[in-house]
């Protein structure tokens, strides 16, 4: 019977990296390089910043766009009825014409930031224009000819995309009440470039379409509009640039300006290197895709400064970490990896001299995207119980199919293997390989590992520390049904299965170590071998953490590693990976790098 290929192709990542560092040339900065490609990097900033000499410092030197994080919204500026108070905010034009840098001005209308006496205000529709059409004009009418940039309406529509936002001025005046803005402060400062600002909008989705059908209308109906801000708040991971380029692409052929308005990347925990690493990699690719469409004039961060970001603010419980780092510049205005990927993606633009080395930036962005073709399950031999493994990308296990552990392999004969004989750790004399296999019945998933090496070490390492120094096979699954995840949730474990075990003599509490592995409830049988050790292995299809359900085309995040170690009182020596995404050992912290394992019914 011939079966339909499962799927054809996956697009691989290969991605992640090492740690680096990169001393500064003085002379380097996003603004220099920025200006000789008629581009803006911007910062959005309070005027307490101002107060933190090396905040000023920071900010005049790296950036030449400025946005007032708060003090220019209105119900910053006119609290009271008619009685504007544009201290704050002269401050920060003040700071900006003296470091020539652009003002973007942020925002006339925003729902979070309307005066009370607008929102609690009982007005006539023609009264509400009135006072909508007075306060824009004196707020753009003051800094005319200063501020070339304004956001008039941000966050004008809902989150589904399909309405527009229920507004305070929306209440008052009716859906038009956006391209009044509009008209107002184009009459207010007809120089002014003006933005319709949104989050949510910055790939392609029924809310950037929403955006889209409003500003396409505007453009036809000649209301004034030349740009879309996409505010970019994104955790690492969360966004496709593909997808973003595709939207700047048709706002740009509306000839409508983009600019990336707000942005910062979030993560979850503390930042460690990978995390950093990652986070540099998405302001890459970010940076890019705007700098590769000349529609788009400008990134602007969300601020200069971890310190500052607004995210660590006490009023965003939703996001809930206060170690979060989304920014540039650390805590101490030092430079993070996003900032030299920045910088590097502004100087392969410009035609300077890249910052970071080809590996460097591999490391950051994962190399260049790389296909495999998936070929259609094959069984190389009709009596195997399932097809063949696809090498570093597929394992199909045969289900139903009962295994007894006890060391010995010879109730695995009819099952295809893996093979495991590459990673980023290998010494040139390498003699060490593993083959291994995964099968179900209709409780357990069993797993057998058959490694070839001619010093099996162990026995010399703390198994609650260093359990991976020394001899050992990891297994991992993601049993979460969303192999996209980029960090260990419940349903997640790296089962690392010691060496160690061949002198121990309880199956049901084998010495393991990874993440999770404690929920994984695992039973193992470690063996000496003429060539090396064998494992056998199962775990429950149900446990407090999963229920995996053998039914064909199933599938599971699945890796596997080997660590060696040849002398048994030195660590590991030896790292082999099985999925080809992981090619620098990063699985212990990022499902997303395993490869899968299909569920194959013996019996179809
Ligand atoms: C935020 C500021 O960062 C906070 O300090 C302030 O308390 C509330 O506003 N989208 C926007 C910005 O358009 O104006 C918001 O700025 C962040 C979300």
């Amino acid at each position: 019977m011939v079966r339909k290929t499962l799927f054809c192709i996956i697009a691989l990542m290969l991605m992640f990296g090492a740690s680096f560092t990169v001393a500064q040339d003085s002379e380097l900065s996003l603004r220099a390089l920025a200006e000789r490609d008629n581009f803006y990097v911007g910062a959005a900033v309070y005027t307490t910043h101002l107060n933190d000499p090396i905040h000023v410092e920071t900010l005049a030197r790296e950036f030449n766009m400025l946005t007032p994080e708060q003090q220019a919204k209105h119900c910053e500026l006119e609290a009271r009825q008619g009685q504007f108070d544009f201290r704050g905010f002269d401050r920060l034009v003040a700071f900006a014409e003296e470091h020539n840098m652009v003002i973007h001005g942020h925002a006339l209308v925003w729902h979070s930031c309307t005066p009370q006496w607008v929102e609690n205000g009982d007005y006539t529709r023609d009264e509400a224009i009135g006072l909508l059409r007075d306060s824009i004009m004196t707020i753009v009418g003051r800094y005319k000819g200063r501020i070339p940039i304004w956001d008039v309406v941000n966050e004008g529509i809902t989150d589904s995309g399909a309405a527009l936002r229920d507004t305070p001025w929306r209440r008052l005046i009716g859906d038009d009440y956006i391209e009044l803005a509009f008209q107002f402060a184009h009459e207010a400062d007809p120089d002014a470039l003006l933005f319709y600002n949104d989050y949510g909008t910055e790939g392609m989705n029924p809310k950037s379409d929403a955006v889209y059908d409003l500003v396409s209308d505007f453009v036809a109906r000649g209301i004034p509009i030349h740009g879309v801000g996409l505010q970019s708040h994104f955790t690492i991971g969360g966004f496709d640039a593909n997808q973003i380029a595709r939207n700047v692409e048709r706002l740009g052929e509306l000839g409508l300006q983009v600019q990336f308005t707000e942005v910062d990347i979030r993560h979850s925990g503390e930042a460690t290197d990978n995390i950093l690493q990652r986070q540099a990699g998405d302001y890459y690719r970010l940076m890019d895709v705007c700098l590769a469409n000349d529609a788009c004039t400008a990134f602007i961060t969300w601020g200069v400064t971890d310190k500052y970001t607004w995210l660590r603010g006490a009023n965003l419980g939703f996001y809930n970490n206060p170690s979060v780092q989304p920014l540039l510049f650390d805590d101490n205005y030092q430079p993070k990896p996003a900032y030299f990927a920045a910088l590097d993606s502004l100087a392969r633009k410009v035609g300077e001299t890249p910052v970071l080395s080809d590996d460097e930036l591999a490391a950051m962005i994962g190399g260049t995207a790389q296909t495999v073709e998936i070929p259609p399950p094959v069984k190389s031999n009709p009596r195997q119980e399932a097809p063949d493994a696809v090498p570093g990308v597929i394992y199909y296990a045969a289900f139903p199919i009962s295994i007894t552990v006890d060391g010995d392999a010879s109730d695995w004969e009819r099952i295809p293997r893996g093979l495991v004989d590459s990673g980023p750790t290998v010494p040139q004399d390498n003699d060490t390989t593993m083959t291994f296999a995964a099968v179900a019945d209709q409780t357990n998933l069993y797993f057998l590992a058959e490694v070839t090496d001619s010093q099996v070490a162990y026995g010399t390492h703390d198994p609650a520390t260093a359990w991976y120094q020394e001899d050992s096979v990891e297994f991992y699954l993601n049993t979460t049904g969303d192999l996209t995840i980029t960090s260990y949730q419940p349903g997640v474990a790296q089962i690392g299965i010691m060496a160690a075990n061949i002198d121990h003599d309880n199956p049901t509490s084998p010495i393991i170590g990874g993440g999770n592995s404690s929920t994984a409830q695992l039973t193992a049988i470690v063996v000496k071998t003429d060539t090396g050790y064998l494992i056998e292995a199962s775990v429950p299809l149900t446990t407090d953490v999963w229920t995996i359900e053998p039914k064909q085309a199933a599938v599971l995040g699945f890796q596997v590693h080997l660590n060696g170690s040849r002398t048994p009182d030195a660590d590991r020596d030896t790292k082999l990976i099985w999925s080809l995404l992981d090619t620098l050992d990063q699985s212990y912290s990022n499902p997303s790098l395993f490869g899968r394992l299909f569920f194959w019914n013996k019996n179809l």
